[in-house]
């Protein structure tokens, strides 16, 4: 949520700060600005709107400047306008900075500012900061940053530039995202590692409490008391192609067409030729798992469906009781667990604030708790006693696509050791399913090249009001996911549903307008959901069933059938879910809206 951009090296800053931004747009789209020490002091541009605004706004001028911030808003505090759009300034307009995150005690803050004889012309939270440094700019800025850091409760990552000190940009960060990026003479700060990745890939990952003062030649760290630290370099894998478009439309789509490499990336190494799973490179011993009497797992989304997919699998596969709750409603309900409890925290970013604070809590109860998640360095990869990376590449797109299959499919491998440590299953039936599992790329390609036949049920059913999904079992949680899809990117309400809880209330929803999307993959309940369909066809409505190529009794129940190969029922989840990331995808694009930016959404929720 927000994406942050610093400079400070030889080159002109604008541009590259400006590709930074456009980087990291996917972080927040409501406001946009930058700031440049140039010689005569700072200069600053703000635009309400996405980057293209911001653009049109400064993009023909040119600057010498090579030290400057960058800033792309999710609005938490202050309706997006341009007085909230970062950077914000001081009284004096010699001090600048960039905010993201929260900072909670603002109030109070702005209060003694006002009294002090400060003029405030923002409603923001991240304004009263630059204020703060103008007090105490006397001793330096890195001085000032520490001083201020002080005084601020609440998570957050900032940056500052002072027109006093032309060379430097000082960075801090309190339980939000900010790294350094090591570039040849130059520097850089970024909430995100895309922002820079065309200059460098050396990277350094702030701890919280690190202030972080940048010039040309290098970076220093120090405590907030001052104190000289030392951080580690670190080389980042990522392809700078990840993020461009790479001939598709839209990210979205891109990415969605890249699920059968991030596919086998996460399989790779792990689900080994003879059918077995190897997770050595967790840590997490036979042992260890043997002696887990429950799996807890905390998620929001997208990453919370993945995990209901698969709570399914490890409780039939494992034999072990799941429970699954989003991290916003775990972290205040008061859960009980303790030592035997494996806590598992699935969050693509590693950055999202309440599956964070959950996964605190479980390891403040003594709860051993594993992350899965895409992004090296992130919190909830330092945070977690355990760490299972997927391997699906930069998500730019703001809805998940490959990273939730990738979780789907990390997860399995997971479900698959568990039920091997334990012996809940045989070992022929263990490797069986790992076979399987290692076709499911090629079979998703396959799903891919699909495609035509699910654009052409969009086009007919785009213009619809309303959708209801209805599936069991694990068919169940890909219908939230899938449901989940359309509603964030078409805006047409949806509703999904455990088909046998029709009866109960939502069958009153039914009408010859509304089509039902029916997950029904062949799966040992595949029978009882036949009769959920009549009951549905009974109504009028139009079914449109995800079904196991060569299903019969599902061509003859459905006006339109979107077919996927066939495999194990445990694992189709992770082909049954793409046709609904298609059709939401055709959708979206025939009502003309923008799948990459959808209105109100952020990538990375980085505030409760
Ligand atoms: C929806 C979507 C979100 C995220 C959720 C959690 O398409 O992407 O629902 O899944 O914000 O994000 P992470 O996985 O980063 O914790």
């Amino acid at each position: 949520m927000c994406g942050i951009v610093g400079y400070a090296g030889r080159r002109p800053g604008k541009p590259i700060i400006l590709d930074g931004l456009r980087r990291l747009e996917y972080r927040g789209y409501d406001s946009a600005g930058i700031v440049l020490v140039e010689d005569d002091g700072l200069e600053s541009v703000r635009a309400v709107g996405n980057l293209d605004a911001l653009f049109a706004t400064c993009g023909q001028s040119t600057s010498e400047a090579t030290v400057g911030l960058g800033h792309t808003r999710w609005a938490t505090h202050g309706r997006p306008s341009d007085e909230n759009a970062h950077p914000h300034d001081d009284c004096t307009g010699r001090v600048s900075i960039v905010l993201n995150g929260i900072v909670e005690n603002y109030k109070e803050l702005r209060a003694q500012l006002t009294e002090r004889g400060h003029t405030l012309t923002s409603e923001t939270d991240a304004e009263v900061v630059a204020h703060l440094i103008e007090e105490r700019i006397g001793g330096g800025l890195t001085t000032a940053v520490r001083e201020t850091v002080g005084l601020l409760d609440g998570h957050y990552a900032l940056c500052a530039v002072s027109a006093d000190e032309p060379e430097i940009v000082v960075g801090t960060r309190d339980q939000a995202p900010l790294i350094v990026g090591v570039g040849d003479d130059e520097m850089f700060f970024a909430s995100a590692i895309p922002a820079f990745m065309a200059h460098t890939r050396t990277v350094i990952f702030l701890e919280d409490g690190d202030v972080v003062t940048l010039r040309a030649e290098g970076a220093e760290f120090c405590d907030v008391g001052g104190a000289p630290l030392v951080r580690e370099e670190t080389v980042v894998q990522w392809d700078d192609d990840a993020a461009e478009k790479g001939g598709y439309e839209t990210f979205m789509l891109k990415e969605i067409h890249e699920q059968p490499a991030a596919l086998r990336d996460t399989l790779a190494g792990r689900l080994l030729e003879d059918g077995t799973v190897d997770l050595s490179e967790v840590g997490i011993g036979d042992e260890m798992l043997r002696r887990v009497r429950r799996v807890f797992i905390v998620a929001c989304g997208t990453s919370y469906n993945a995990g209901l997919i698969v709570s399914y699998a490890i409780e039939q596969l494992a034999r072990v009781p799941v429970q699954i709750d989003v991290a916003s409603e775990f972290r205040y309900r008061e859960p009980v667990f303790g030592p035997d409890t494996l806590v598992i925290g699935i969050t693509q970013s590693g950055e999202t604030a309440d599956t964070l604070a959950a996964m605190k809590l479980a390891r403040e109860a003594g709860s051993p708790v594993l992350a899965l998640c895409n992004v090296m360095g992130s919190q909830a990869t330092r945070d977690a006693d355990y760490v299972l990376f997927t391997r699906a590449g930069l998500e730019i797109g703001v809805a998940a696509t490959k990273t939730h299959t990738s979780q789907v499919a990390a997860l399995l491998l997971l479900a698959l050791r568990l039920a091997w440590a334990r012996g809940a299953q045989s070992e022929a039936e263990l490797k069986r399913l790992g076979h399987e599992l290692r076709a499911v790329p090629e079979l998703v390609q396959q799903l891919l090249e699909r495609d035509t036949a699910v654009n052409a049920i969009a086009q007919r059913y785009h213009d619809e009001r309303f959708f209801l999904y209805l599936g069991r079992g694990m068919g169940f949680a890909v219908c939230l996911e899938g449901a989940l899809k359309l509603k964030e990117i078409s805006y047409i309400p949806t509703e999904a549903y455990a088909a046998g809880e029709m009866k109960h209330g939502p069958i009153a929803l039914l009408d010859k307008e509304s089509p039902v999307v029916v997950v029904a993959d062949d799966s040992p309940i595949f029978p009882k959901l036949v009769s959920n369909i009549e009951e549905v066809r009974a109504r009028g409505a139009d079914v449109i069933a995800v079904a196991t190529d060569g299903n019969e009794v599902i061509g003859e129940l459905s006006r339109d059938v979107l077919w996927v190969p066939r495999c194990d029922h445990h694992l189709a989840p992770i082909l049954t879910v793409v046709p609904l990331q298609l059709l939401a995808y055709h959708i979206a694009t025939i009502k003309g809206l923008n799948v990459d930016q959808p209105r109100n959404l952020a990538k990375t929720v980085t505030v409760e």
